[in-house]
């Protein structure tokens, strides 16, 4: 994986498999402090401790169609390999986060790629889940929250072509001024 807007997909879909109703995707560029935060929680079935445990060995895995579970090691090697770090906080029933941190500026960071084509892709293929996305850049903060958009929409499936119009738009005009130079 060359951008971590797909090991955010990945990791991602995890929260979907794990019957997630809310995934909140963040991430917070802080030029300042030379940090790349990127979390994605969810409000799936969670994890025990012996899970949990399991799940930074790679050869742990619940999928059945093969033996090794690489989303979570990868996204933890592109962490490292940036000078930071991956963390996983789970709780049985509340859900998971996933949070990764990156040294900005750092010669092995990957470039963050098109995270608004993840969040639309996340939107339209699972209309009936609700994501937050939240991008902060040096204090200034872009938001999209299905919640609030379906409140909009009453019965207008998320997924219809002019809603996810709308989406795409909102997404390329809010994340613009941000100016993300990751
Ligand atoms: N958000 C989550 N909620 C509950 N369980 C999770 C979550 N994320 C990961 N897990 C558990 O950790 C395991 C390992 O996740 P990982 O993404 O590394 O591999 P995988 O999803 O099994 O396979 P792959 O990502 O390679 O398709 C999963 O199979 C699942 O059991
Ligand atoms: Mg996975």
């Amino acid at each position: 994986m060359r951008e971590l807007s797909l090991n955010v997909l990945d990791i991602a879909q995890n929260s979907i498999s794990a019957g997630a109703s809310l995934v909140t995707l963040s991430v917070c560029e802080d030029t300042a402090n030379d940090w790349l935060t990127l979390t994605i929680a969810d409000n799936g079935r969670g994890m025990t401790p012996e899970q949990l445990d399991r799940v930074r060995d790679p050869f742990y895995t619940t999928r059945t169609t093969r033996k090794v579970g690489m989303g979570i090691p990868l996204f933890r090697m592109a962490a490292e390999m940036a000078g930071g770090g991956l963390t996983i906080e789970s709780v049985v029933g509340v859900g998971t986060t996933v949070t990764a941190t990156f040294c900005l500026s750092h010669i092995d960071r990957m470039p963050l790629g098109d995270m608004a084509g993840t969040v639309s892709a996340l939107i339209r293929l699972n209309p009936q889940l609700d994501f937050l996305y939240r991008h902060e850049v040096d204090g200034n903060v872009f938001e999209l929250d299905t919640r609030a958009l379906r409140e909009v929409l009453e019965d207008v499936p998320l997924c219809e072509p002019d809603v996810m119009e709308w989406i795409n738009g909102t997404l390329a005009e809010g994340l613009l001024p941000l100016n993300s130079q990751a």
